[in-house]
């Protein structure tokens, strides 16, 4: 095996996907602490601290510092690299988080018991479901009064559309909580609490049908023992070919705080999650050992210095071996960088720094260059399939209120757009204001307020009549040329100039669909 093809084969590139509160910085902050990597710790908690109102999360962008260093959080255990991408943790949601699941090869659910399956996990699992992501689930808060361990085990397997295969299984909740079965290694694991024990000082009871089990944990005992029967009839053996399909999820159950079940999640992910894959590029496929390096920028983030636009771009590595001062072509422009001052993410071991492989997530420092699903390889010209971007759900005018400043609003408004904070959608009629479109409200206030302090510029937003936008695209020109000329009111552009047919509602957006069997309405637009 190439030294590529090795080091490949030890990365392992996840992200996790929760509801708010679920308990997703907890088990962050436990997973970096069996790597060793506990100093970031506090700059999660601190992080998330602030999360609930917009104004808090614009003073904690104040410190974009930490929040570019722990956007990506590479750890190594037992001999495996492993990258954690956080996903924006903010209650509204931005098309970010999106973004970020299209560059991991694997997810985390996490589920508060309490709740079950929540909102906003289930539009994230929607784009792992669209991608086949595999999935490995961890129900938290045993420790509380939560639901019946079967009624969660269905829930999941709804959303999830998935067979929920556990690898453990509650004994007791709440005051009562005495541990898991291990499922696989038939034994069961007492429960203990304290928050910075690590999982080695484990007590365990051998054999599922030990009297030692029974005596201590009486009727609790004997109603885990009888879901587990119940469970082995209904459900299928764990199959790793069906997980990597994204057909099976392994459940496990515990608490993230007292870091009760977070080392097996950890152990199945080194285990059977995946190794980075080959990733679709309009020209071929391209192979994460393949000796020559590419990568594909999936998120862009305003730096530390607004005031001079800095930006980081996130590049995930899709093949190759990059180097430090490595020359590459940016794909789109065909212009040419050097990154030597490459952001480095947290790890325990330097070279992990100055060397990045599929699956691997460099930031690069720019002021701009790169652009939201640019591609960086060492000269050829690829543009890779993939990156989404959704039709918005929100849509709010916007004008500039000192007429003098409308050139500032829009070099705003672009650069903003190419960074993928809004999608911003110019009108085909003449005069029309600007329509910035979001998946989540919060989108707009961080535009207006970086519109403020980064470009001088106050803007105004007013309503808009719109609440949904389609991509359309059609094989028959003449058909396309009617379509847009009949509907000109409706018709805008968006920063790539892709038009989209925005209206008002389902319903006529469904009479548009039927007046113009010829054209295709798209809810999502690929990059490139
Ligand atoms: P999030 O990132 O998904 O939003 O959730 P986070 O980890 O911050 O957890 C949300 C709350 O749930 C926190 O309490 C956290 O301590 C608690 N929590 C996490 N795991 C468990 C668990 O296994 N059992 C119980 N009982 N609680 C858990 P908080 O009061 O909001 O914050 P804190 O003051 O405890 O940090």
């Amino acid at each position: 095996m190439s030294s590529i093809a090795q080091e490949v084969a030890r990365r392992r590139t996840f992200a996790i996907i929760s509801h708010p509160d679920a308990g997703k910085t907890t088990l962050t902050e436990k997973l970096l602490l069996f790597s060793g990597a506990i100093q970031i710790a506090g700059s999660v908690k601190a992080r998330k601290a602030s999360r609930h109102a917009a104004s808090d999360w614009m003073e904690i962008e104040k410190q974009r510092g930490i929040s570019v260093a722990s956007s990506v959080m590479q750890m190594e255990y037992k001999d495996c690299v492993i990258n954690l991408l956080d996903t924006p943790g903010h209650q509204d949601f931005s098309e970010d988080t999106y973004r970020v699941l299209t560059a991991v090869d694997a997810a985390i659910m996490v589920i508060d018991a309490a709740n079950g399956i929540e909102p906003q996990t289930i539009r994230l699992l929607q784009v792992c479901r669209a991608r086949n992501t595999p999935i490995i689930t961890f129900v938290n808060k045993l420790d509380r009064e939560v639901k019946e361990p079967l009624d969660l085990l269905s829930e999941i397997e709804s959303h999830l559309g998935m067979d929920a295969i556990p690898f453990s299984w509650p004994i007791g909740m709440g005051k009562h909580f005495g541990g898991v079965f291990d499922l696989r290694n038939d034994r069961m694991r007492l429960f203990k609490a304290g928050q910075e024990r690590l999982d080695g000082n484990d007590e365990y009871i051998e054999g599922l049908h030990n009297p030692i089990i029974k005596e201590k944990f009486g009727s609790y005992y004997d109603k885990a023992l009888e879901e587990i029967e119940l469970i082995r009839e209904a459900t299928p053996t764990f199959d790793h070919a069906e997980f990597l399909a994204g057909k099976q999820t392994p459940v496990f159950f515990g608490s993230a705080v007292n870091n009760f079940g977070v080392q097996e999640v950890l152990d199945t992910l080194v285990e059977w999650a995946p190794k980075p894959g080959a990733r679709q590029a309009l020209q071929r496929t391209v192979q994460p050992e393949e000796p020559k390096f590419t990568g594909v920028v999936f998120k862009v983030q305003a730096n530390m210095d607004p005031a001079h636009r800095d930006r980081v771009a996130f590049v995930r590595v899709s093949s190759g071996k990059f180097e430090r001062g490595m020359r590459l072509k940016v794909s789109r422009t065909n212009k040419e960088i050097r990154p030597n001052n490459v952001v480095s993410f947290l790890s325990q071991r330097r070279e992990l720094l100055d060397e990045a492989y599929a699956g691997d997530v460099i930031g690069i420092p720019n002021h701009g260059v790169l652009h939201l699903g640019d591609v960086l390889t060492e000269g050829e010209n690829l543009q890779f399939t993939g990156l989404p971007f959704f039709a918005p759900e929100l849509f709010q005018a916007v004008e500039v209120k000192d007429p003098l400043r409308s050139k500032q609003l829009r070099t705003g408004l672009t650069q903003l757009g190419e960074e993928g904070a809004i999608q911003v959608f110019r009108p085909e009629a003449a005069g029309g204001a600007l329509l910035l479109g979001a998946v989540g409200q919060l989108q707009f206030e961080v535009v207006v307020h970086r519109l403020k302090t980064e470009y001088g510029v106050d803007a105004h937003l007013m309503p808009s009549r719109y609440t949904m936008a389609r991509w359309f695209t059609s094989d028959n020109p003449a058909a396309l040329r009617k379509f847009m000329t009949s509907n000109a009111q409706h018709i805008a552009y968006d920063v790539v100039d892709a038009p989209a047919f925005l209206v008002s509602s389902m319903a006529q957006l469904r009479v548009a669909e039927e007046l113009n069997p010829d054209i295709k309405f798209h809810a999502m637009r690929e990059h490139g």
